[in-house]
């Protein structure tokens, strides 16, 4: 049998993609439309029928993409964990949130990993892409990997690559998001960086999977600390009398050495309010307390109260009470042009205006419906919107006609800055 180092050039290698979520389905469409030989595996039926129809559920993905690969013989999907023993290369990109004590819960990467070690057969690649702690490969899925006898590095290959694919985001898509990769070993390291250079226009190899691991916590708590110190500023220049987006506009014809952040209703999504988390926890088993982490943590979670404050403000300036106002949210979905509602930040909004005694209503052409504690709303159509004492911009999707909402509404809560250049004693923004 040829070796994986040709399999992959010749691009015969039959790549397995464990977790076809907003990672692994965009991954599996692209080592499919390279030629590769793609087996998708999840636990949700409802994705692999919907894959093995040709259809995609996530709007980055192309439906005709996946049409075009499945029907072309090169991807299908199977909830069937026993294929994996025919797969030469094995990416693992199942969810790794936290608990409810902010503790990772690894428990869905073992669940993963068990499935590919009643499988693994000598010669496998096995890559791990999930956001996790470093020495995440190296303490939890080596030990599991090697218990049947076979050794990392010598019988199987293995190696983590973050992935730092950024949903909504169209400059940038899975080719062209430069792969950081770190293998338990140099041959671990080539195959791996060998796989994804068949695919991605730049490979970045590192000197471990620690250090792979590590890479993307970095990114990702870069960016949590200085949204936490935006969020900070935008707090203080409004009791300081100033418009922070003219300060951060004016600050960012800085050519070197300034890097704009926006505030925002507070932090959303599946990476950046969970995985600084994930290294405070490593580094508290190191006893190491993360400061940063805690600070930016603490500010960002205080934003929603700060815009129901800022709807207080707004509404008091009309002699009217949060209690008993029609309040009308736009765009619950965790940012602009995704449908992805995990850990919205709009949720805790309408939860705060909920429990003031606000009548609530949303339009989100991508939520339709939304069920949260105690709230249970269905999108309604921007045109249908009526009587609503105060509107309040938490994502600020390109499809919204802004212009339209700042001359319709009463007074106008802008969270996003999406009413930019337009200026009235009814628009408040954060
Ligand atoms: N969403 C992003 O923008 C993003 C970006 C970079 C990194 N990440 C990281 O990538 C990982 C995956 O995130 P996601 O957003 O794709 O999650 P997701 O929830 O969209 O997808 C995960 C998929 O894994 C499946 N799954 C769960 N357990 C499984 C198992 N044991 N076997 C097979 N399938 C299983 C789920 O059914 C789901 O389809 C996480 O670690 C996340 O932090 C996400």
């Amino acid at each position: 049998m040829a070796p994986l180092k040709d399999k992959i050039r010749d691009r015969t290698a039959r790549v397995g993609i464990i977790g076809l979520g907003y990672v692994g389905l965009p991954l599996a469409v692209e080592f499919a439309k390279n030629g590769f030989d793609v087996t998708g595996f999840d636990v949700d039926t409802s994705k692999v029928d919907a894959i093995n129809a040709g259809r995609s559920y996530i709007l980055d993905v192309k439906t005709e993409d996946v049409a075009a690969t499945v029907k072309a013989g090169k991807f299908r999907a199977t909830t069937d964990m026993a294929s994996l023993k025919d797969m030469d290369a094995i990416d693992i990109c199942v969810p790794t949130p936290l608990r409810k004590t902010k503790d990772p819960d690894l428990s869905y990467v073992v669940q993963a990993v068990d499935a590919v070690k009643a499988h693994i057969k000598p010669g496998q690649l096995v890559i791990l892409e999930s956001t996790t702690y470093p020495g995440t490969t190296d303490e939890v899925v080596r030990p599991a990997l090697e218990e049947k006898g076979l050794r990392a590095g010598v019988d199987f290959y293995l190696a983590f690559s973050p992935e730092r694919v950024d949903p909504g985001n169209e400059s940038f898509v899975t080719k062209s998001i430069p792969k950081v990769v770190g293998g338990f070993n140099r041959a671990s390291t080539e195959l791996a960086a060998a796989l994804y250079g068949s695919i991605i226009d730049t490979v970045v190899p590192v000197s471990s999977t620690q250090v792979a691991e590590m890479v993307k916590l970095l990114e990702n708590t870069f960016r949590a600390v200085n949204i936490g110190l935006v969020n900070e500023i935008a707090l203080m220049s409004h009791r300081m009398n100033l418009d922070v987006w003219e300060v951060i506009d004016a600050a960012s014809t800085k050519p070197f050495g300034f890097m704009p952040f926006y505030p925002g209703p507070g932090l959303g999504g599946h990476c950046i309010p969970i995985d600084p988390f994930y290294l405070s926890w490593k580094a508290r088993q190191n006893g190491f307390e993360c400061r940063f982490i805690e600070l930016a943590g603490h500010v960002n979670s205080s934003m929603p109260e700060y815009v129901v404050e800022r709807v207080g403000e707004a509404l008091n300036t009309k002699k009217k009470s949060v209690n008993g106002s029609k309040i009308h949210v736009f765009g619950v979905a965790y940012k602009k042009d995704v449908s992805d509602m995990r850990e919205s930040p709009a949720l805790d909004v309408l939860e705060l205006l909920n429990r003031r005694g606000a009548s609530l209503s949303y339009t989100d052409p991508y939520v339709p419906t939304l069920q949260h504690l105690d709230l249970n709303l269905c999108s309604i159509a921007e045109e249908k919107v009526d009587g609503v004492d105060c509107a309040i911009i938490c994502t600020n999707h390109k499809v919204f006609d802004y212009d339209r909402m700042a001359k319709r509404f009463p007074l106008v809560v802008d969270t996003r800055n999406a009413l930019k250049g337009m200026a009235g004693d009814h628009i408040f923004r954060l």
